[in-house]
């Protein structure tokens, strides 16, 4: 995806400025003490992958972008995490043998992807019993994803409230990406689903899987024990 290789650093410093005091607790909380080899789908620069990676013997993000992988590589270096493998992947092509992870996670990417595709991708790559957890973006305006005025609207909107919980330095990274005109045309390009239609690929296509999260848009799942 060259809108990533593109907007990488800008992307990464945003992302980095809007993380939480525990930002990636629901993904460490559904990983079970057994996961021995954890995947991270679309894993961008890779901070959760570095958060959770401590937690397994060894973990692999994949994803498109080059130059994202390499701020996470950068990440892994810095942090003295030796137990991170970074592997340029697509979504709907885990380079990756059948029964291979333990647990497998996915944040805000699979809407990149055709789910009827990379989710039986994903169950593929997961052990019997393994889980698999994603999470990712819905829209409550689908109507009006295609237009960019809509994206730069919406970044206007959030201003006061960036500023409240943030502050300025935060701000000015949220306004150097939000109003990027590749940013914008990335956005225009997305395929967001409303939260209703969101639950219900999910439930088709993996049954008995639960939702969790403000919007119901973080997916649990776990693979039948046999398959
Ligand atoms: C919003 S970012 C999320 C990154 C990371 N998971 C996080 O939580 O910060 C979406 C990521 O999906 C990746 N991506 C987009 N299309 C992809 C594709 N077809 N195959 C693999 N990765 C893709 C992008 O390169 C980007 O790193």
């Amino acid at each position: 995806m060259e809108d990533y290789n593109i907007l990488a650093n800008k992307y990464a410093a945003w992302h980095q400025s809007v993380k939480g005091a525990d930002p990636y607790k629901e993904e460490l909380d559904f990983l079970t003490e057994s996961a021995n080899v954890i995947l991270d789908v679309g894993c961008g620069a890779g901070e959760a992958l570095a958060y959770l990676a401590p937690h397994s013997i060894f973990s692999v993000g994949t994803d498109i972008s080059i130059e994202m992988m390499h701020i996470g590589k950068k990440i892994a270096v810095d942090n003295s995490i030796g137990n991170i493998a970074f592997v340029v992947a697509d979504l709907d092509n885990q380079p990756f043998k059948k029964n291979t992870f333990d647990y497998i996670f996915s944040r805000y990417a699979l809407h990149h992807s055709d789910l009827s595709i990379s989710l039986p991708e994903l169950e593929r790559c997961l052990i019997p019993g393994g889980r698999l957890l994603v999470r990712d973006l819905v829209t409550n305006f689908p109507m009006f994803q295609r237009f960019g005025w809509w994206h730069a609207l919406v970044v206007f909107f959030k201003i006061p409230k960036r500023i409240i919980k943030r502050g300025f330095k935060s701000l000015k990274l949220f306004l150097d990406l939000g109003l990027d005109p590749t940013w914008i045309q990335h956005q225009v390009e997305n395929n967001l689903m409303s939260p209703r239609k969101f639950r219900q690929a999910y439930h088709n296509l993996l049954p008995g899987c639960w939702f969790s999260g403000k919007r119901r848009n973080v997916v649990h799942w776990v693979s039948p024990s046999s398959k």
